[in-house]
């Protein structure tokens, strides 16, 4: 647990140093869980929300994208079930004066069981060697299976209690299992209470007329509202999608690790509308499909788990997380959920409008059934960013530390270093840059060494340096260094933007796991 909590400190100064992520209004000592991103953390996170665009919207033929307003007519949340049931369980420590949410609470124990069991396989991955069968040890060492049905137990429990609203046995089993709060150690309780998450604020000037609205909690609801707009205008033909991105806010109780959860943050979300009866047929599509996406970023397949729900939100018949292992542990990255027509039945009875379809195919009107895949951009920058931090030892026993980002999120994609100051080295190495800064984003760095240039870029993740030496002045070549294998290679400066135009370009890497 040291090492992980280690290992997250460092990816957060790391964000801080290198220009990716500031505390908000850190002058003023900053604002709990509200973070701004930096030169180099805005460019990961447009280049991030880009990657997924052009997944869904680009290449879908049948998926629009739009761009609703924040706040929203209050009744949407009414209709959305937001008002009574946006709820998280809390509980508070009465020594400590401290609170958190009491389900997070018991899945943080459940994730030392799960620590517990990686250790066992871990030992007997060392003792056994390539003989090892990972999935046979996990089905039957004593020791693993016994861990393994605690934890299932454990989670069943609480998602049939949460599900019941059975406050009270949420508090049973935190004290059944001695959960203690995780700063001080005190087991002294308060009941468990709901609290709603949503943000009030008003519009209008004056105090007496004002309307009372909630800043969005999600960005869905401002597709669903928009639903028949876009069938209509667009002349879609179900199945069709609507996705979009942009900013949602939420109270949150515990708002800890960073990025992970935020008051303030971005989703992108894509709701699918269908024919009603066809929802697993596309439930099982785009939990493929979503889980493809991830993997053609190459952050490693054993980085990435569906964990389906025991308690559906409100919503929902079915629902899954794709989880990623941060270094806190595996954790919701993206959630993919079966909406019925909960939420267009919904706005239908309070709007008093109609929300359905006409299915020529058919020759009926339906409300349609609704697939949504729901991303938390902050969170999948934050599974970008910790999986990409790296310290490694290289063959001298000297140590550097890099930031491996896949090339094609990678915020500046080439830096130009003329190896020397002087004998007109700068001068070309300026016109490369001129010259390369119309593909991609680029930088110029003549200061230090050249060895200490290609660790600050390695650092700040620039996948390419290309070095500009006195040979070059002759042959017009350069040395082109990649950032992961250090390979070095000398190249025409002609050659140079569509080398890394391979290396970048998002064709290449959706094309990957198709
Ligand atoms: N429209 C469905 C919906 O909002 P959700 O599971 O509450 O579902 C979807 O949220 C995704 O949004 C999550 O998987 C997560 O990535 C992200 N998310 C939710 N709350 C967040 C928070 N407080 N901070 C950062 N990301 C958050």
């Amino acid at each position: 647990m040291a090492n992980q909590d280690d290992q997250f400190k460092k990816v957060i100064s790391h964000a801080k140093e290198y220009g990716y992520i500031f505390p908000s209004s850190e002058i003023y000592d900053g604002l709990s869980a509200v973070y701004d991103y930096a030169q180099n953390g805005a460019e990961l996170k447009k280049n991030i929300r880009d990657y997924w665009w052009k997944a869904m919207v680009q290449m879908h033929d049948n998926i629009v994208g739009i761009d609703a307003s924040i706040l929203m007519h209050p009744t949407t949340w009414k209709a959305s079930g937001h008002v009574d049931a946006f709820n998280d369980p809390l509980i508070d420590n009465k020594d400590s004066k401290k609170r958190y949410r009491a389900d997070v609470l018991v899945e943080d124990y459940v994730a030392k069981i799960e620590a517990k069991i990686d250790k066992e396989v871990a030992k007997a991955e060392k003792r056994f060697g390539d003989a090892f069968d990972k999935e046979q040890f996990v089905a039957t060492n004593p020791r693993v299976v016994k861990y393994t049905e605690q934890a299932q137990a454990i989670l069943k429990r609480l998602g049939q209690s949460l599900e019941k609203e059975d406050l009270a046995d949420v508090k049973a089993l935190i004290e059944e299992l001695e959960i203690a709060d995780p700063d001080t150690g005190s087991k002294n309780w308060t009941e468990v209470k709901q609290f709603n998450l949503m943000f009030g604020t008003k519009l209008g000037a004056s105090a007496d007329s004002a309307m009372d609205l909630y800043l969005r909690p999600e960005t869905a609801q401002g597709i669903f509202v928009n639903f028949l707009n876009v069938q209509k205008t667009g002349r879609m033909k179900i199945p069709f999608g609507i996705a979009q991105t942009g900013k949602a806010f939420r109270n949150e109780i515990v708002a800890r690790q960073f990025i992970f959860r935020m008051r303030e943050f971005e989703q992108m979300e894509m709701q699918f509308f269908i024919k009603p009866g066809t929802q697993k047929e596309w439930y099982d599509y785009w939990k493929e499909t979503r889980l493809k996406w991830h993997l053609s970023l190459g952050m490693g397949e054993d980085n990435y788990r569906f964990h389906d729900h025991e308690k559906l939100a409100h919503y929902a018949d079915a629902a899954s997380d794709i989880e990623f292992k941060f270094p806190f542990g595996f954790k919701e990255l993206e959630g993919i959920h079966s909406r019925t027509d909960f939420d267009l039945a919904q706005h239908e009875k309070f709007s008093n409008k109609k929300l359905q379809y006409f299915d020529p195919e058919e020759n009926k009107s339906y409300v349609p059934y609704v697939l949504e895949t729901s991303i938390g951009l902050d969170r999948m920058f934050l599974a970008v960013f910790s999986n990409s931090l790296q310290e490694e030892e290289l063959e001298n026993g000297s140590t550097r530390t890099v930031l491996k980002l896949p090339a094609v999120l990678a915020p500046t994609k080439v830096a130009i270093l003329p190896l020397v100051k002087k004998d007109g080295l700068p001068e070309v190495a300026k016109e490369i840059f001129e010259e390369l800064k119309w593909d991609f984003n680029v930088t110029y760095d003549e200061k230090d060494a050249v060895g200490r240039r290609y660790r600050r870029q390695d650092a700040a993740g620039t996948p390419f340096c290309v070095t500009v030496d006195h040979d070059t002045l002759e042959d017009q070549t350069v040395t082109i260094r990649h950032r992961d294998t250090m390979e070095q290679k000398r190249v025409k400066i002609t050659e140079l933007r569509d080398l890394v135009k391979e290396e970048v370009d998002v064709r290449n890497w959706l094309m990957k796991v198709k």
